[in-house]
């Protein structure tokens, strides 16, 4: 099946399948499920194996994808033919940025979820910095686990030491470039938002830089809780409008307009650093919107690169798509 570049308004009835045919091309195209399921789930039941292909162009370059999906195997992908070290690999080879009613958390959430979206924001727009969250959670886990051998009389508290040096090096590092990744969603998040009639859109990160001396300050306490008390594993950041705290004083619609303008923003920054626009894969993004804003939003949607979104009837999409896929179980026809 060929999918125009463009607005892809995919349409079918609850259960139909249009979930699995975004879960597909996310698959395809990173190498894992943004619902984080297992391999099994991501296979027709009663069956042992799938396979997901894909061809298309990054910029000029033609792309070939192919990703093996097996019971009883680890998955596998391939590019241009070539198998890579993970399937995972994919996320710095090809850019997708998706919505699912679940991404709500990102706003509506415990701070956790947005930490965890600023720091997948940051593997994707400083892919070398893509292991900074990863190796701070790590030393945290370790120094955690130093801080409970202390308690229980197993080691001396000097073994702390390379641990909390480890901690505040990592951290302060992870808050700078959570600082840097809000800098740069910050403007268009908050001219997308504005657009959307979410007004003075803003991100609010005011962590201090992690540092020995804190860490020192406070190791009685964290002997006492075998848990470092203090870093960027406890930091907050606020999406607001104006002065309103969005998470608690957003309607259901703004949280979902915000969580929107986030994904436009960090898609013109991926068009601007790759040269190439995303892949936009929205999942039920329509719904819930008036009119007006669904307007806007299909505009800027379609205006992107190539955006597959997905609603129950087409008359959720205020303007024609370049492509309209009807899906009904086990098929996807096009006009
Ligand atoms: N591994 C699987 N094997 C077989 N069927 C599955 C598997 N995973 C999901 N399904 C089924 O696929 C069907 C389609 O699900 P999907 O979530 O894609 O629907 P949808 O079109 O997005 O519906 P909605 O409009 O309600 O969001 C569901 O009935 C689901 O139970
Ligand atoms: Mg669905």
């Amino acid at each position: 099946m060929s999918l125009e570049p463009g607005l892809v308004l995919v349409t079918g009835a609850n259960g139909a399948g249009k979930t699995n045919l975004l879960e597909s091309l996310h698959v395809g195209t990173q190498g894992f499920s943004p619902r984080s399921r297992s391999d099994t789930q991501l296979i027709r039941q009663g069956t042992q194996a799938a396979r997901i292909e894909l061809t298309g162009s990054r910029g000029p370059t033609p792309v070939v994808v192919g990703v093996n999906l097996s019971a009883s195997a680890p998955r596998r992908a391939t590019l241009a033919g070539a198998t890579l070290r993970s399937a995972e690999q994919l996320r710095s080879e090809l850019a997708t940025l998706v919505f699912t009613p679940d991404r709500l958390v990102i706003v509506k959430g415990g701070p956790a979820a947005r930490r965890a979206y600023i720091d997948r924001s940051l593997a994707r727009l400083y892919p070398a910095r893509a292991h900074i969250a990863i190796d701070y959670a790590t030393a945290v886990g370790q120094r955690n686990a130093a801080l409970r051998r202390v308690a229980l009389g197993l080691s001396d508290r000097d073994v702390l030491a390379p641990w909390t040096a480890q901690v505040a090096d990592l951290g302060a590092t992870l808050t700078a470039s959570r600082r840097d990744v809000i800098e740069l969603l910050q403007p268009g998040f908050a001219e997308r938002a504005a657009e959307l009639g979410v007004e003075r859109a803003s991100l609010g990160y005011d962590a201090e830089l992690l540092t020995i001396a804190t860490l020192e300050a406070r190791v009685d306490r964290d002997i006492e809780r075998g848990t470092t008390g203090a870093g960027p594993h406890l930091d907050e950041i606020a999406v607001s409008s104006g002065d309103r705290d969005l998470r608690t004083f957003g309607s259901q619609g703004e949280q979902r307009l915000a969580v929107l303008a986030l994904l436009l923003s960090e898609a013109e920054l991926i068009t601007a650093r790759r040269r190439v626009p995303p892949l936009l894969l929205l999942d039920d993004a329509l719904s819930e919107l008036d009119e007006r804003r669904r307007r806007i939003l299909s505009e800027r949607i379609g205006a992107v690169g190539q955006t597959i979104v997905t609603a129950t009837g087409a008359e959720s999409l205020p303007l024609a798509p370049a492509q309209l896929l009807r899906v009904t179980p086990g098929r996807v026809e096009t006009d």
